[in-house]
């Protein structure tokens, strides 16, 4: 093990008294009031919470996605409020990998090369790079549909093609938003197997917004968002 690793400290994000304040003409909507999570490496943790409740704005600013009113978030160790946004697209490359609520794919590219765009902007070549995604692709089951297009795959395909495109690059933190909303229970199961195993095999954080609560008590801690605060169960 070398230095860096051996000095690494358990917390892999850290968000400190963040809150999030969306206007909307006169209107005021507190979604996150001052709240504060730690997420260890290795960890899986579930969030909770009725529709609206702020589950997506909560990951998009711990993804650096979206900048808090207030707050700060920690990858790493390393504050993130201050950065630039160049420093932000190079520390989320890096670190975290984002399956989005609403998928996000690039139309005009195939499944394999959707899943090998992050691995080559980070320096991967191109062999290596594809032969990876397929592998991904085929672990989730969909082997046949490498050369396909977003418009050519189901909804739980498109969903699981963007849950490899964000294990590409090996993340020190994943953040999963609605990931098996469009998911039968068995693939549904598939997935989540697939988080138990990169948490703990790869030490990954993994946190991910969920309406499945059978699926949410198989993570570490459950937390649920009730008006603008986090509760732990
Ligand atoms: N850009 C925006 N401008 C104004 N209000 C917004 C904006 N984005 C989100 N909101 C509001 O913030 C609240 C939280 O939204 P968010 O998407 O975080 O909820 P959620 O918990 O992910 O819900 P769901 O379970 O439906 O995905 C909602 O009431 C939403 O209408
Ligand atoms: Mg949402």
């Amino acid at each position: 093990m070398n230095n860096r690793i051996q000095n690494q400290s358990d917390i892999v994000l850290s968000l400190e008294n963040i809150t999030r304040i969306y206007s909307q003409g006169n209107n005021q909507i507190n979604v996150l009031n001052n709240i504060n999570l730690d997420m260890k490496r290795g960890e899986i943790i579930s969030l909770v919470g009725n529709s609206g409740s702020g589950k997506s704005s909560l990951l998009h600013i711990a993804g650096l996605l979206e900048k808090p009113n207030s707050g700060e978030i920690y990858i790493n160790d390393v504050k993130c409020s201050k950065m630039t946004d160049f420093g932000r697209t190079i520390s989320r490359r890096m670190s975290v990998g984002f399956i989005y609520q609403f998928h996000h794919l690039l139309s005009d590219f195939s499944a394999t090369d959707n899943v090998a765009i992050p691995m080559r902007l980070s320096g991967y070549d191109k062999t290596y790079s594809k032969n990876k995604a397929a592998e991904l692709l085929n672990n989730l089951g969909l082997g046949d549909r490498i050369n396909h297009l977003p418009s050519q795959l189901s909804g739980g395909e498109q969903q699981r093609v963007s849950i490899c495109r964000a294990l590409a690059n090996n993340p020190d933190i994943l953040l999963a938003d609605e990931p098996t909303g469009n998911l039968d229970s068995k693939t549904a199961e598939i997935v989540f197997d697939q988080f138990i195993s990169l948490a703990r095999e790869k030490n990954t954080g993994v946190l991910l917004a969920t309406h499945n609560l059978k699926l949410s008590e198989r993570s570490d801690r459950v937390i649920k968002i009730i008006d603008g605060k986090l509760i732990e169960n």
